[in-house]
């Protein structure tokens, strides 16, 4: 389910799907799994932890993240007696595909930082909590942080996000839909420093987390547009896409941790799980207008990301 409607791909809105319902629908999928699923109390047995954390609450209910709960995944970093509930633990710090997103999360960190400097003007779509800019050490130099998100609920936290790291001059946010990004509404910022940026101004454009929640590749390939006709020329496009798992290098995990990720991906039934190949994303990102693209992998090849350049 894709809430094309109302135009969130992410995530339900909260409270279009009660945790009855969601719970019922997981009962269900238990029932029906293969057995490389595993024990079916095993699964039983984590459904029923996972209601006990507002994490697990929330992704049941809506089967994907926000902005807040990016935010709460990448940056979770507890040690086991620290952990406020077992199988979010499990999850965050053992599923294969979250490892890989809070690696690239690393990687997108590093590459960035090269690419925002005195001067710059970043655009990140979906910005979420805007952390991906605002943590970045030449973000106070920047000329403009702009981050657009369709939730207005994660552009309030992005706001407070700037004001805790004290960029909130630096800062424009806007509510648009990311394959319309100048029928947008500015709620924090200069309305002309942001339509003068995605008037092919921006020079880097970050985003991760939107093409993952789209099955239809047209679809994917009009984001792509949209993010290039956002660039000046020769600007970088930084971005992120899933890999089928017949593609991931999971020697070093155990069958053991493998078969009850699995499980959690099938409680969860996630509206993430849309692969695609490299060479796809590349035909993709070049099919949109770009160049140069070059890919920068994760340690198990889950989750690579991609830097491309707006052509001249
Ligand atoms: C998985 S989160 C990623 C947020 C951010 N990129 C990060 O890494 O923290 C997905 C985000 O996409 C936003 N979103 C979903 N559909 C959107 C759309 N059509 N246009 C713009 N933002 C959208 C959600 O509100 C949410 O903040």
């Amino acid at each position: 389910m894709t809430h094309a409607d109302d135009g969130l791909v992410s995530h339900a809105p909260p409270g279009a799907d009660d945790l009855a319902s969601a719970v019922v629908a997981a009962e269900a999928r238990i029932a029906a799994a293969g057995p490389e699923y595993g024990d079916p109390g095993a699964l039983r047995r984590d459904l029923a932890g996972w209601q006990e954390c507002d994490l697990g609450r929330w992704m049941l209910c809506t089967r994907g993240w926000d902005g807040y709960w990016t935010r709460y995944c990448i940056g979770y970093d507890r040690d086991p007696d620290e952990a406020t509930n077992e199988v979010e633990h499990f999850f965050l710090t053992r599923s294969p595909a979250i490892l890989a997103t809070r690696e690239r999360y690393g990687i997108f960190h590093g590459l960035l930082a090269e690419h925002v400097t005195t001067g710059s003007v970043a655009l990140s779509v979906p910005c979420g909590l805007l952390e991906d800019l605002l943590s970045l050490p030449g973000a106070a130099d920047a000329d403009a942080l702009i981050g657009v998100d369709l939730d207005r609920a994660a552009l309030v936290a992005a706001a407070d996000n700037a004001a805790a790291h004290g960029l909130t001059d630096q800062c424009t946010l806007a509510a648009a839909d990311a394959w319309r990004l100048t029928d947008a509404e500015v709620v924090l910022g200069d309305v002309s420093v942001y339509s003068t940026a995605v008037g092919q101004r921006v020079d880097v454009l970050t985003s991760n987390g939107l093409n993952i929640y789209v099955g239809d590749d047209s679809r994917v390939l009009d984001l792509y547009r949209s993010f290039h006709a956002a660039l000046r020329p020769g600007g970088v496009l930084i971005a992120s896409a899933l890999t089928p798992p017949t593609h991931w290098d999971l020697g070093d995990m155990t069958e053991a941790d493998l078969t009850r990720a699995r499980g959690l991906n099938l409680i969860n039934d996630v509206m993430w799980a849309n692969y695609r190949t490299p060479e796809t994303t590349r035909d993709q990102l070049e099919a949109a207008g770009f160049t140069r693209v070059e890919k920068y992998p994760d340690s198990r090849g889950i989750f690579p990301t991609f830097v491309a350049r707006a052509r001249l």
